[in-house]
């Protein structure tokens, strides 16, 4: 029989982490996931995901853990802290303590990043060519704390082996920033356009996944029986085709009946009206090879892509906002010109 895996999630209440605790699950781990907020328990309960409240500064949640646990294989780091160096900081010493306690196992970390830490494909370089692990790191200015700490997090592994995941934007379900796409249109409809039309370049690469492939990948790197292969390394997690502007703007417009289809007008119109995530979506053109998870892990992406399901995943969307499920918004409060103009170059 194969030994019980011990699985923490921390950030399992969140959009990724708590498709991660359920990937975990589905592989046959015991998961434990961290939350902060009793109320968000029951959501892993029904999950079969056994929830552990407390918080990273203190301990205490720990010990009383590692008392029921015994021993913990793999920790998952899935937050989108405020302070991304206390976080990497709590995360280290919780990483001491785990390895410490662990009866000589010597535990993994897996580390949340985003592929948005290479930047946008930008002018210059070359369209045919994916991002990859040894891309050069240059992240938007509001993204620089989570890749800086991506690459220190990297430093430490004398006790624990640590591995970087960078998925690219995820979809599916409740949806993330993907959503914001469905609200949009849902928008223009309301104001009664003919057109769904944005100042964008159609050709715009937007690569995303499904949270559920996500979710697998995290798997497949916790059970890779190479342990050498996985620690220090970074892997870019991505679907196996991407998509364009132009594709996902005519599947939205086709969705929601625009009489006159999807229009796009020049880039150098405003974008006034528009909120800014749906700018920094359609500006943010980038195409990430997922390629060596796949060659190391065997890991494939099975869900399909976004505009081949669009309507599946509008109603479930749907039915997450109307039960008030966690809709991510946050980045439209961001500023678009911190993401898409090229600022001063910002290199980690
Ligand atoms: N969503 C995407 O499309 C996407 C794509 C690529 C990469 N990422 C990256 O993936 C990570 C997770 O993103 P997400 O979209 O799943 O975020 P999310 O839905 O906002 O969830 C984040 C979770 O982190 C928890 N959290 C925040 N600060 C914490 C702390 N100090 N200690 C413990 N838990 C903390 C939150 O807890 P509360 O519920 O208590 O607030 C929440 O449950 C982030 O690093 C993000 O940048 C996201």
């Amino acid at each position: 029989m194969a030994p019980l895996r011990t699985v923490l999630v921390v950030g399992s209440a969140g959009y990724i982490g708590l498709a991660v605790c359920q990937a975990f699950v589905r592989a046959g781990w015991r998961v434990y996931g961290l939350i902060r907020k009793s109320e968000q328990a029951a959501s892993l309960i029904v999950r079969e995901v056994i929830p552990v409240e407390g918080s990273l500064y203190n301990s205490a949640f720990l010990v009383k853990l590692l008392e029921e646990a015994l021993r913990i294989d793999v920790v998952v780091g899935c937050a989108e802290p405020e302070d991304y160096a206390t976080y990497l900081r709590e995360m280290l010493d919780m990483m001491h303590w785990v390895a410490q306690a662990n009866q000589g196992v010597r535990p993994l970390l897996l580390w949340t990043s985003g592929s948005k830490d290479y930047g946008p494909t930008k002018a210059g370089h070359s369209i045919l060519s994916p991002f990859t692990e040894t891309s050069i790191l240059d992240p938007p200015p509001p993204l620089l704390p989570r890749t800086t700490s991506s690459v220190k997090v990297l430093d430490n592994n004398k006790e624990f082996d640590v591995a970087v995941l960078r998925p690219t934007a995820v979809y599916g379900y409740g949806s993330s920033y993907y959503g914001g796409l469905f609200k949009f249109a849902e928008d223009a409809q309301k104001n009664g356009s003919q057109c769904l039309q944005i100042a964008a370049d159609p050709q715009n690469i937007l690569h995303a996944i499904h949270v559920d492939d996500c979710a697998d990948a995290y798997v497949a790197l916790a059970e890779h029986p190479d342990r050498r292969a996985v620690g220090g390394q970074c892997f870019n997690i991505s679907a196996r085709a991407y998509e364009t502007n132009k594709d996902i703007l005519n599947a939205l417009a086709e969705e929601y009946r625009f009489l006159q289809g999807a229009r796009f007008v020049d880039v150098s119109q405003s974008l006034n009206g528009l909120d800014e995530s749906i700018k920094i979506l359609f500006g943010f053109s980038q195409w990430v090879s997922s390629e060596k998870l796949r060659e190391l892990t065997g890991w494939r992406d099975c869900r399909m892509l976004f505009t081949k399901n669009l309507h599946v995943y509008r109603l479930a969307y749907e039915a997450a906002a109307k039960k008030q499920l966690r809709i991510n918004n946050r980045q439209s409060q961001w500023n678009a010109v911190d993401w898409l103009e090229p600022a001063s170059p910002v290199r980690v």
